[in-house]
């Protein structure tokens, strides 16, 4: 038996030394050291043997297949460096480059600015609240004192889901104003981004799809000042100083006196293209929430007092405060999916 390992060595070594390729080399493996090889035949033979050879047969079997593993490693290194040299030579494939490294995303700026407005209201005791996007007429026009004849139900400025116009993709975010006094119990103090929709042709400052952000505050003895108050928090915070702002009187069905906030130009004193040549930016719309909205908001609720609570509403464009904060003169840029612009507001 050990002169039959001696040739099985001398067969093996000569086969490893001349396989020309890693599939040679395998199939040597295979014949030698598999599980139906040459040296399995042996050691299986082994029981069979006299007393005296089996020793020496185990250890030789043994040694011989420590000895075939380390030639045919070393033979599989140097032949894979000879293909990856043919592969590199012929000029298509070379398996060394170190990959590329895997390209980082960011967040879109309106998710910035947006995770930043949560932050600065939750530090004020907010909470940040959800709606759906398509919702129902109630909410988004009934609840809110929106007369059926109101232009902005028409077909041209709102998507309607349904036929008979029980669903709308919502054209405001004021809808959670009601959503949040049916769930919640005064005082509260609510926001809720999100999406909104309208029928609307686009220009550099309008999109039929965009984001608003609205405000919602209910409680006893709540009045205009604590509305001013929270917007220029809200702008000193984001903007890091004291922005002039002004109020002028503004019309929306749901809030009674109701407000435009405008606030000066950032970028400006005499006038710029952020702010369309006014020195000021439209900011938002707000004022004190109709009695007939907070009668809708808590009907049925036996510890709402009504006559005890006022509350103020806000609702503002957050493309708008994103194009404010990084003096972006196109809304349209934002929803573009253009990388070219969206890799200048890294984070
Ligand atoms: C409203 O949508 C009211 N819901 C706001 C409100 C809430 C008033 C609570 C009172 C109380 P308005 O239609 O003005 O109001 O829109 C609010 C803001 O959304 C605007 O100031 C503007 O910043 C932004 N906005 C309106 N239309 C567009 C548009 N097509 N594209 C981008 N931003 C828009």
């Amino acid at each position: 038996m050990l002169e039959r390992l001696e040739s099985l060595r001398a067969d093996a070594l000569q086969r490893v030394a001349e396989a020309t390729g890693v599939g040679e080399l395998r199939a040597v493996e295979k014949d030698f050291l598999g599980k139906d090889g040459a040296l399995a035949e042996i050691l299986a033979a082994i029981p069979s043997l006299p007393a005296e050879e089996r020793r020496d047969t185990g250890r030789g079997a043994n040694e011989l297949k420590g000895e075939l593993l380390e030639a045919i490693g070393a033979r599989r290194s140097s032949l894979e460096e000879v293909e990856v040299a043919a592969l590199r030579d012929a000029g298509g494939f070379d398996p060394t480059l170190q990959p590329a490294a895997p390209e980082r995303g960011g967040l879109h700026p309106v998710t910035q600015v947006r995770r930043e407005v949560e932050a600065i209201f939750t530090s004020m005791g907010y909470e940040v609240l959800d709606g759906p996007e398509v919702e129902l007429d109630y909410y988004n026009f009934q609840a809110l004192n929106v007369p059926v004849d109101h232009p902005s139900r028409e077909l041209q400025d709102t998507f309607y889901c349904d036929d008979d116009h029980t669903l709308v993709m919502r054209t405001q975010t004021s809808p959670v104003q009601i959503r949040a006094m049916e769930r919640l119990t005064p005082p509260l103090r609510v926001i809720a981004p999100g999406r909104v929709f309208r029928n609307e042709e686009q220009d550099a400052t309008h999109e039929h799809t965009f984001h608003q952000v609205e405000g919602l505050v209910v409680g006893e003895g709540i009045q205009v000042g604590h509305l001013t108050w929270t917007l220029r928090r809200l702008l000193n915070e984001l903007f890091g100083r004291e922005l002039e702002v002004r109020l002028r009187p503004g019309y929306f069905p749901f809030v009674e006196p109701g407000f435009e906030f405008d606030v000066r130009c950032p970028f400006c004193e005499e006038g710029c293209r952020v702010c369309s040549k006014s020195t000021w930016i439209e900011f938002c719309g707000c004022g004190m929430v109709q009695p007939s909205v907070l009668a809708a908001g808590f009907h049925g609720r036996d510890d709402v007092d009504l006559e005890a609570l006022t509350g103020f509403a806000f609702g503002f464009g957050l493309d708008r405060l994103v194009m404010m904060r990084f003096g972006i003169d196109d809304i349209r840029n934002l929803m573009g999916g253009d990388l070219r612009f969206l890799e200048q507001f890294p984070c």
